[in-house]
């Protein structure tokens, strides 16, 4: 198909006389128009998924198109899986980038080089098929262009790679064998409008279905179902294309499509997801309903859904699995929803793309508020200041329709979707406000948004990505300034909490001005899952992986969980910052405050159980009575008389948990509160039996050093190996990242002062009648600062303390990654054993999720396998630790973590295989402190409260024998 060549003036007239389908701007033709889709009917359907031929060439025009025509022999060609995609099946290969283009700018034209390919299969049509009425042949996913050929005639082609297209097929349909054509371009007019932060990744990679449309079949239907939250009732009407009759039989309701009624109902929430089963029976087809009531408006600048403030407590997902990329079957996708639930989140954004329509109706089912947002994003564009934008080009707004169009007619009848999203990071233009003006006309009863247009002249709500704590502070409390209209709409945050690699820390703070500002309505963290792809020789995969030109390496790797939906720390943590009851000290003595956080539900559908805790040890646990609380109401609560500890000196707290009453005892929130604080274990050594010269060692208590350096050689008859101060972690990605505001990286800093190449000068060896000191100073080569740190050895006989002090020489301009020691154990350890913060890994800003327990655990299972490796694995809080013969307790508490490489091993890896234990030999470091991680891989940085900055510092360490591990 041509376009029209004669451009505006003052643009460049880039396009070729005659213009090729996949170069137009035009979204293609011979499509029918788009119609509402449902999940069931009583018509035949064919799925054509499976084994088709395949053929691929390097360009367009390499090969002909005679392979469509009837009685072409494709025998000798290869086989994909349908759906996938080809560069996931050994041909060719995925390329990531973020927001560069990986083929030159010059829209709407695309490279010479263009991978195309060619899929064939034959089919027969099913028993029971009637040849009456008409057949639509269906493509739910194709990137990014493609055309269509049935039993040798063409029927269109089309962009749009994660949008429905269907085409009228009954004429040529036969009863014997049929035979499907498609040729799919990997580059079109469409990849300037898809480029999303994602692998590349071309084919047909969603269903295709031949679908019989029976003599009076449904056409496209709309179902309106609002809830009155005042009078309790529901008001259903079902626009439909073809006259019918609507059927829900527990409403009692059965009236004609396009009349209206109003009956009491349950209303649907996604903490209540009540669905309501009916039918919508044309002359012809019956199709299945799922219909819940529900209204969503904004309200004094407020988003509401039945009269009530919504928080989002959400994520943003993209279709992702390592080995099939963006096909995912239902199982994959109730497994993401079903995670999701189980970690409190309550809200997805289908970043940047309509979601498979399973998904969708995964979400009705099991409650999630959904932001559906349109397959649209020109971020490249931005590399020349925006100039040429598709969206700000009106030869390009049909494209952008068709889009919305067609996101909204599929998935309009989906209760969970209460936000139209237009797309991503395209700037601003006219083609966003045509998008949004269509889709107000079709569906005025859901609201807009946007980010990328600061005016928000489109949108019913103001978005932001990555805004800093004080920023959200500043925009909950209206200081924000921008345009009055914007000052006037809720507040929600689209992207944050930026989950690369280890982090994101200050998820709890921007929780707080959550729930600190009616305005701020709650955000979705980025993102659901790592893209990292099943590799054979590295683990994962990532950008660069595949030999890319350009790429943005493993900024494709930044989701709540592993590859393998494995949850990684971040979301725990995440579960633990949004958990719908807050459980807090009571006002009195001997009570505990619970909070209803949820926005509809009472606190009937949780069982509360408390537990007492000493010394890590479970001393007595029951049900706590807590009444039916009403959402925003709190109750305090009396605690039991605290159980008989026998051990007065142990340090004790209440652990209190919200689980669902369900039968699951799933855990839905839980909370510690200090009971007595004890005496911390073993950490007053007295001054008795000072240290002895034995030839070339010194002994002091179960300990021997070096004479001559004051090394610490062995513990009893554990041998010990390089115990000294350490400041260095391998940079996280975050620590890599630009500060937003200064561009300051600090991963970068801390090489450049050379704190991962530190030197220990050894100055004095001192001994005493009762203390072995050993004076040095720690400090980079080529630098003037330092720190001065002694290490002060005594013993009471069993047991040896370490006191370390560190004193701060020169300008520090860097904050320190960590402050503590490490040493090596050369004869290794399986596990450990600890008394602190766990199960998983925390740090001082991703530390809501880390209880206190007496935790054990394997050396490799402390191990976070973050795909690119970095800095992981600290445990909080640690009151003692036992590992490989030795036990230490901490004074004050200790960050503890154990590993099979060294933090210089870490740091040189790059991907998970990299990291190969040597030998036995096991490496701990016993941290005073650590910087926080924050979100600057994408976002704020650490947040002063938790930066590490270089300061005078005292500490000390218990070192015991423990002959049983
Ligand atoms: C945002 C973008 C996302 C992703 C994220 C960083 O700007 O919308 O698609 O790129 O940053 O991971």
């Amino acid at each position: 198909m041509n376009t029209p060549t004669s451009a505006p003036m003052g643009t460049r007239a880039n396009t070729p006389v005659s213009t090729p389908y996949y170069e137009d701007v035009s979204p293609g033709s011979g499509a029918l128009p788009p119609r509402a889709r449902y999940a069931r009917s009583d018509a035949m359907t064919l799925s054509l998924n499976g084994k088709w031929r395949f053929r691929l060439s390097p360009t367009a025009g390499t090969a002909d198109a005679s392979f469509a025509a009837d009685g072409y022999d494709a025998s000798g060609w290869d086989e994909v899986a349908v759906p996938g995609h080809w560069v996931l099946q050994g041909h060719g290969a995925p390329i990531y980038t973020n927001h560069l283009y990986p083929f030159p700018v010059d829209p709407p034209r695309v490279p010479t080089r263009n991978p195309t390919a060619d899929h064939l299969r034959t089919f027969d049509l099913p028993q029971g098929w009637q040849p009456s009425g008409d057949a639509v042949l269906r493509f739910d996913g194709v990137e990014s262009c493609a055309r269509v050929w049935l039993n040798g005639t063409e029927l269109g082609e089309f962009k749009g790679s994660r949008l429905p297209h269907e085409f009228a097929v009954g004429a040529l349909l036969r009863p014997g064998g049929n035979v499907l054509a498609v040729r799919v371009h990997q580059w079109s007019s469409g990849s300037y409008l898809e480029d999303q932060d994602q692998w590349w990744l071309p084919g047909i990679f969603r269903d295709v279905t031949l679908l019989h449309r029976p003599e009076g079949a449904a056409g496209d239907f709309f179902v309106h179902a609002a809830y009155d939250h005042l009078t309790g009732r529901g008001t259903l009407r079902v626009d439909s294309a073809v006259p019918g009759r609507v059927t829900v039989p527990e409403l009692g309701v059965d009236l004609a499509a396009g009349a209206e009624v109003s009956v009491p109902v349950e209303p649907w929430t996604a903490e209540t997801p009540r669905l309501y089963d009916g039918e919508l029976a044309s002359a012809g087809e019956r199709v299945a309903l799922r219909i819940g009531f529900r209204t969503v408006r904004v309200e004094d600048g407020v988003i509401e859904v039945n009269g009530r403030r919504i928080l989002f407590r959400g994520v943003n997902r993209h279709e992702f699995h390592p080995d099939t990329g963006r096909t995912l079957d239902l199982e994959t996708m109730r497994a993401d929803v079903t995670l999701m639930k189980q970690h409190n989140i309550n809200a997805v954004r289908t970043s940047h793309y309509p979601p498979h329509p399973d998904f969708l109706g995964l979400c009705d089912e099991l409650g999630l508020w959904v932001v559906d947002e349109c397959d649209l994003e020109t971020h490249g564009f931005t590399e020349q200041g925006w100039r040429d934008n598709p969206v700000d080009d009106e030869r390009w707004t049909p494209a952008l329709i068709d889009r919305a169009a067609r996101m909204v007619e599929r998935d309009k009848n989906h209760p969970s979707v209460i936000v139209w999203s237009l797309g991503n990071e395209c700037g601003t233009g006219r083609g966003l406000s045509a998008m949004a003006g269509w889709i107000r006309e079709r569906d005025p009863d859901r609201l807009i948004h946007y980010e990328g247009d600061p005016s928000c002249a489109d949108t019913d709500m103001y978005s932001r990505m990555y805004a800093s704590h004080a920023e959200v502070a500043a925009i909950g409390r209206g200081e924000d300034g921008g345009p009055p209209r914007r000052g006037q709409l809720p507040f929600v945050l689209c992207e944050y909490g930026h989950a690369m690699g280890n982090g994101p820390g200050g998820l709890t703070e921007y929780q707080q001005l959550f729930d600190t500002h009616r305005r701020n309505q709650g955000g979705f963290v980025w993102e659901w899952i790592d893209h990292g792809l099943t590799h054979p020789v590295l683990g994962y995969a990532y950008g660069g992986d595949f030999g890319e030109e350009l790429h943005d390496a493993n900024f494709v790797c930044d989701g709540l969980l592993f590859p393998d939906r494995t949850p990684s720390p971040a979301l725990a943590e995440y579960k633990k910052v949004i958990e719908p009851v807050g459980i807090d000290a009571g006002g009195t003595a001997g009570t505990v405050r619970v909070l209803n956080r949820y926005d509809f539900t009472t606190l009937s559908h949780l069982l509360f159980e408390w537990s007492y805790e000493a010394a890590g040890e479970t001393l007595g646990s029951g049900v706590l009575d807590v009444p039916p609380l009403a959402p925003g109401e709190r109750a305090d609560v009396p605690l039991p008389a605290p159980p008989d500890t026998g051990q007065d000196a142990a340090e004790s707290h209440w652990t209190v948990r919200a689980l669902l009453a369900d039968g699951t005892r799933h855990e839905v929130a839980w909370a510690q509160l200090p009971a007595a604080p004890g005496q911390r274990a073993a950490v007053a050594v007295p001054e008795s039996g000072g240290p002895r010269r034995a030839g070339e060692l010194v002994t002091l208590g179960p300990a021997a050093f070096d004479a001559r350096t004051g090394e610490l050689r062995a513990i009893g008859d554990t041998a010990v190996r390089d115990l000294r101060l350490d400041v260095w972690r391998a940079p996280t990605d975050n620590d890599n990242g630009a500060d937003p505001v200064t561009g300051a990286r600090s991963g970068q800093l801390w090489r450049e002062v050379g704190l991962h190449r530190m030197q220990h000068r050894l100055d004095a060896v001192e001994l005493s009648g009762t203390a072995l000191t050993v004076r040095t100073r720690v400090a980079p080569a080529a630098r003037d600062i330092g720190l001065v740190t002694v290490y002060r050895w005594t013993s009471d006989g069993a047991r040896l303390r370490l006191t370390v002090s560190v004193t701060p020489e020169g300008a520090w301009a860097v904050p320190l990654p960590r402050l503590g020691i490490r040493f090596a154990l050369p004869d290794g350890a399986d596990s450990a054993v600890w008394c602190g913060g766990g199960p998983g890994e925390a740090y001082p800003d991703t530390r809501a999720a880390s209880r206190l327990g007496r935790w054990e655990s394997s050396v490799d299972a402390l191990q976070t396998p973050y795909v690119r490796p970095q800095e992981n694995g600290a445990r909080a809080d640690v009151r003692w630790a036992a590992i490989g013969g030795v036990r230490v307790a901490g004074d004050p508490e200790f960050w503890f973590t154990a590993r099979r490489w060294t933090t210089e091993q870490l740091d040189a890896a790059e991907h998970r295989t990299d990291l190969r234990p040597a030998d036995r030999e096991v490496w701990v470091n016993l941290d005073h402190a650590q910087h926080g991680i924050g979100s600057q891989s994408c976002g704020p940085g650490v947040l002063p409260e938790h930066r590490l900055r270089a300061a005078p510092a005292e500490f000390g360490f218990v070192f015991t024998e423990e002959p049983t591990l």
